[in-house]
């Protein structure tokens, strides 16, 4: 199973502003999410991701899995491919693998990313950098207390003013 972690970063490295406003982020990097939603069928957030995209603008509509961590399974979710978890990274891929998706993207939050790259389960990175600086805000990671080494597989220049990196982790 191909993990791929998808965000769009700030220029110094935030995921979130301290207003919690995505009005910093581009229209491509918006087409990127849909693109990659559509090309893996498997896509991963966080409850808190969860609760701002849904419903109107969760990445996939009839098709596919869209994984929801949450410790409160028993939710009502917004579309039938939703599925709430509360089981660990290796399970989730698991599951996935069991479903026959060979690929998955994972879209946020910080929480979310942090249990995968915990567990060594992320294969690439795909950050789009945006034309903006976060004196407070959320980071990409918390609490992973290992040193994570990547390799650039492709740098592309998404509009004037943003740019995107594409890295194979290599540790
Ligand atoms: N820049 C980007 O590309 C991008 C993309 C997406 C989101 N974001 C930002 O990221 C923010 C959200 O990040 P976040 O770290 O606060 O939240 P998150 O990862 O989206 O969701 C956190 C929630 O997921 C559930 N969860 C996490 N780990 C779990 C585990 N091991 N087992 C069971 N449930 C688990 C918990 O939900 P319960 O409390 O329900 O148990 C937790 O409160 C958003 O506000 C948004 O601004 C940015």
């Amino acid at each position: 199973m191909k993990i791929t972690v998808y965000l769009a970063a700030s220029a110094n490295g935030k995921i979130s502003n301290q207003r919690n406003v995505p009005d910093w982020l581009s229209k491509e990097y918006g087409q990127g999410f849909m693109a990659i939603s559509q090309q893996t069928k498997a896509v991963i957030m966080g409850k808190t991701t969860y609760n701002i995209l849904a419903p109107d603008y969760l990445p996939l509509k009839n098709e596919g899995a869209l994984i929801v961590l949450t410790h409160d399974t028993s939710a009502k979710p917004a579309q039938s491919n939703v599925i709430f978890t509360s089981e660990k990274p290796q399970a989730i891929a698991a599951m996935l693998e069991h479903q026959g998706y060979s690929e998955a993207v994972i879209i946020g939050g910080t929480a979310t990313v942090s249990e995968f790259m915990k567990a060594r389960l992320v294969n690439e990175l795909i950050l789009v950098v945006e034309p903006v600086l976060f004196g407070a805000g959320l980071p990409l990671l918390k609490e992973v207390d290992h040193e994570i080494k990547m390799a650039l597989v492709d740098v592309k220049k998404l509009n004037d003013h943003t740019v995107q990196l594409h890295y194979r982790l290599t540790t």
